[in-house]
């Protein structure tokens, strides 16, 4: 709960005139005469009665809700700070009932100073609403502040549109209010001969008498968490990945106040990340900044990768972006057509493809010393590609032409070091003092009432109370937690299919925040994903240098030492690139008279081999062969029991189709490698079939980590999850900005153009009224 806003506007409230209450006389509490307020907005009514003494020390109080407020409080003085501020809110048909005092900007702390009694006869929840009456004794003056009984003290209101978070327990914490206001308690006429006899069950009423209980704000109680301070922010971005990281850095050039939340830590040194090589202790080359170190990702101590998938993901700052191979394709306008499932007002791929491009700029030689290392894979398949009718080109200086064409890989390493959003649009943003990025914070769910968002859940109670991180008014939630982690939030928060809903709702640690079903919101989160089929083919030829296969043991600890040592010296040589040397596309038509499009990546070596035949192990290399855009199979994801990511439906080749074409595509690589001198198919080897290999693969290892979809962009709340300014169907204030709003795959390895895309939800959501 913060509390300076209250604080801060009662000056400048009381300087204009300042609402009033009026005298409201209550027929359920023995006809006293009150004083009473009913703010406008949410229809709560804050009363109070004295005895007729002028210098009176109690009086009784009340407080009258709708059903919907979660709770209401009433503070005895012109803020919320170093003033008692009395609370009820309804459970399970019954109130509980508290006195708070906040002497600073952190959760209220239970105050004892007063005596708060619950007049039983006149307090009642029904299904309407809700109705608090008490007594309040020693309750005019308190140390550090009092109010007049007898005059027009100006005394404030809060609102909670979201549960406190233990609502049996009268110590609960709970989230910053949600709205307040002020006015001024006319407590001169509001002393009232009844008061005595009425609170002795008599005084000409006709209600029965009342009953009393006390409440238990004891002395000894304390809040069950540390309290800690939240801070209000406009947008809350949830995950530092492609979509996120650019997110939070349009939104904060764009002067909100915006916080970036990352469940994992730092990645290059850059963000604080010391994870160097034996070889290069001393400096700053972690196994995030150096490119050729990428294959030594998928071995060691990983801690880099989430757990709570069954495919790799990033979990650290930089997210995908930090752990892929980098290889960096500018979108294509077919990307963004609405062929490709984008709605209208998103054509614009060229103007994002410029601007992402002159912030990162794409190479291809990304050594600075602007030689080519390793080219022996690149020159063997050309020989393959050349016959095929294929054309060398610098792919990214013509982003449309992906039609028998073939160019070396392209990255956004910038002097030989990984680049990307960390280095580029995270740095801006530092620097910016309206944005905060917090590591190793992890997003359960958003906090909702309804349609509206008002926060979001934490693990960390150091963050926020009981971890909960509240939005300014008006303020928006981004979730850019990428393909499977998006849609865990989503489910947790009671977005989504019904059957996920009630996974999360089942499991012990984040169930008890999966809000009331009344108050589901039914999506299709999880369905419509795609990920690239992709097929490995391994050749060996005498011309190559397979690079010790990127065995990590030998690049991680062991490498060769000249080029160890040209890195060392000057960022130079092998160790300045991923291990891709070579990148092609073409376009193929299918039975189904549909085009789709065969990418291939050529690096040397290769993680596994399958044959009975001897190899040279030192001279193969790999072409994965990739089905990209146009591609037609769909799978769902989803959760298991412990929350973790699954492929409820494998993507790959669900449509036979996609699979026909592929094998279209492989056939004509192979035939036409037939032709090169000395070049032989390791794998598959000469007694497999090629349509036997591909029918067996491993579907695992068919995954190309490039999933999207689960949260699709669309023009209906049926068969989409966000709507065309990616604001997700049925919410007033909640946004996906990551690979899952993505319709259908792109032409290539996708995070630039995630990234361009969260450049232009950002401009649509900044467009978009109504927010912060
Ligand atoms: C091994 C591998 C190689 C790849 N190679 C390439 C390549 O060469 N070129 C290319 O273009 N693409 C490549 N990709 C794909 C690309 O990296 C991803 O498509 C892209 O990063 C997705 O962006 P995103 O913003 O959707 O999610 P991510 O980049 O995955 O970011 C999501 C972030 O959210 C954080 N997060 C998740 N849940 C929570 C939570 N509950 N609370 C707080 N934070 C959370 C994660 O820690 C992560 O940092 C590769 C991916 C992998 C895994
Ligand atoms: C239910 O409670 C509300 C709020 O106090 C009150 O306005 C309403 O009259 C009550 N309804 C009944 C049927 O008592
Ligand atoms: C009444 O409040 C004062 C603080 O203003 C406190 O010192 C005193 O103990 C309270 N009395 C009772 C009976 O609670
Ligand atoms: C590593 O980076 C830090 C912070 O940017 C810098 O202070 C330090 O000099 C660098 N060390 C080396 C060896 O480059
Ligand atoms: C929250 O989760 C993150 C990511 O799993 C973890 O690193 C961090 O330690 C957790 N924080 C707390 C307070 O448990
Ligand atoms: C093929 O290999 C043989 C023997 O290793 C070699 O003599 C010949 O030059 C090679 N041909 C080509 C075109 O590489
Ligand atoms: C979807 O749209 C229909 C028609 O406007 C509406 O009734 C329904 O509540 C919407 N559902 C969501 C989840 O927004």
């Amino acid at each position: 709960m913060r509390l300076s806003l209250a604080v801060a506007a009662v000056a400048a409230y009381a300087r204009f005139a300042l609402a009033q209450s009026t005298q409201f006389c209550d027929s359920g509490a023995g006809n006293l005469c009150f004083q009473s307020f009913t703010d406008p907005v949410h229809g709560i009514s804050f009363r109070m009665v004295f005895p007729t003494s002028t210098t009176a020390t109690e009086f009784i109080g009340e407080i009258e809700a709708p059903t919907g407020v979660a709770w209401a409080g009433l503070a005895l003085g012109g803020g919320m700070l170093n003033n008692p501020l009395l609370m009820a809110w309804p459970n399970n048909g019954a109130l509980v009932t508290t006195a708070r005092i906040a002497a600073g900007y952190v959760q209220p702390t239970a105050y004892t100073g007063l005596t708060l009694t619950t007049i039983a006869g006149s307090s009642h929840v029904n299904s309407t609403g809700w109705k608090w009456t008490f007594r309040c004794q020693n309750c005019t003056s308190w140390s550090g502040g009092s109010f007049d009984p007898n005059g027009t003290p100006v005394m404030a209101w809060a609102y909670g549109a979201t549960p406190v978070f233990t609502p049996a327990d009268p110590n609960s914490n709970f989230a910053q209010h949600d709205d307040f206001g002020f006015w001024g308690m006319v407590t001169s006429a509001a002393h009232d001969a009844n008061y005595q006899s009425f609170l002795n069950g008599g005084g000409g009423t006709t209600t029965a008498p009342p009953t009393s209980t006390t409440t238990t704000t004891s002395a000894t109680s304390t809040p069950t968490l540390p309290p800690a301070q939240a801070t209000p922010y406009d947008y809350i971005i949830v995950g530092a990945g492609a979509g996120g990281i650019v997110a939070a850095d349009k939104l904060s050039q764009a002067g909100k106040k915006v916080l970036l939340i990352e469940r994992g830590g730092p990645s290059t040194a850059e963000t604080g990340g010391n994870n160097i090589p034996p070889w290069a202790k001393g400096t700053n080359d972690t196994r995030f900044d150096v490119p050729g170190l990428f294959e030594s990702m998928f071995t060691g101590n990983t801690f880099w990768w989430c757990k709570d998938t069954n495919f790799f993901a990033g979990c650290l700052t930089g997210g995908g972006t930090s752990v892929n191979a980098a290889l960096y394709w500018l979108p294509t306008d077919d990307d963004f057509s609405t062929g490709n499932g984008w709605p209208s007002g998103w054509q614009q791929a060229g103007q994002y493809a410029s601007i992402i491009n002159g912030r990162m700029p794409s190479t291809d030689t990304p050594s600075p010393d602007g030689k080519l290392y390793l080219q022996e894979s690149y020159n063997v398949v050309q020989q393959i590609l050349k016959p095929l009718g294929y054309s060398e080109l610098t792919i990214n200086s013509n982003r449309n032409f992906k039609d028998h064409v073939y160019g070396h890989s392209a990255y956004n390493f910038v002097n030989g070091k990984r680049a990307g959003p960390v280095a580029t649009y995270l740095r801006t943003s530092k620097a910016r003092s309206n944005f905060k990025f917090l590591q190793y914070v992890y997003v359960q769910s958003v906090v909702r009432n309804g349609a509206t968002i008002t926060g979001v859940q934490t693990n960390d109670t150091t963050v926020g109370p009981n971890g909960f991180i509240p939005l300014t008014k008006n303020g928006r939630v981004i979730l850019s937690a990428g393909s499977f982690g998006t849609p865990r939030i989503l489910f947790t928060s009671g977005i989504g299919p019904t059957d996920m809903i009630q996974v999360a709702q089942k499991n012990p640690t984040v169930g008890s925040l999966v809000p009331a079903q009344s108050s589901w919101i039914n999506l299709p989160v999880g369905f419509n994903v795609q990920d690239n089929p992709s097929i490995n083919l391994i050749f060996q030829h005498p011309t190559v240098d397979a690079y010790d296969n990127w065995d990590s043991a030998v690049i991680w600890d062991n490498p060769r030492p000249a080029d160890a040592a040209q890195y060392l010296k000057s960022n130079t040589g092998p160790f300045a690139g991923a291990s891709p040397r070579l990148n092609f596309w073409q376009a193929l038509g299918g039975p189904d008279g549909k085009t789709r499009w065969m990418q291939g990546t050529v690096r040397p070596g290769a993680g596994s081999v399958t044959t009975k035949y001897p190899y040279d192990s030192s001279k193969i290399f790999t072409i994965t062969v990739y089905l990209s855009y146009g591609i037609t199979s769909r799978g769902r994801i989803g959760i298991d029991a412990a929350m973790k990511g699954q492929a409820l439906v494998n993507p790959w080749f669900q449509d036979p189709v996609d699979k026909t074409v592929l094998l279209d595509g492989l056939n004509q690589i192979i035939n036409s490698a037939k032709q090169v001198s000395n070049l032989t198919l390791v794998t598959p080897d000469k007694d497999t079939a090629l349509t036997d290999y591909v029918n067996n693969y491993d579907p695992s290892a068919m995954c190309s980590n490039h999933w999207i979809g689960s949260a699709k962009i669309g023009t209906s709340n049926t068969t989409s999850v966000v709507d065309s300014n990616t604001k997700v169907w049925g919410t007033n204030n909640l946004f996906v900005v990551d690979a899952s709003i993505w319709p259908s795959l792109p032409m290539g390895n996708p995070h630039a153009a995630i990234m361009a895309s969260a450049e232009l939800a950002v401009a649509k959501i900044l467009a978009l009224s109504g927010g912060p």
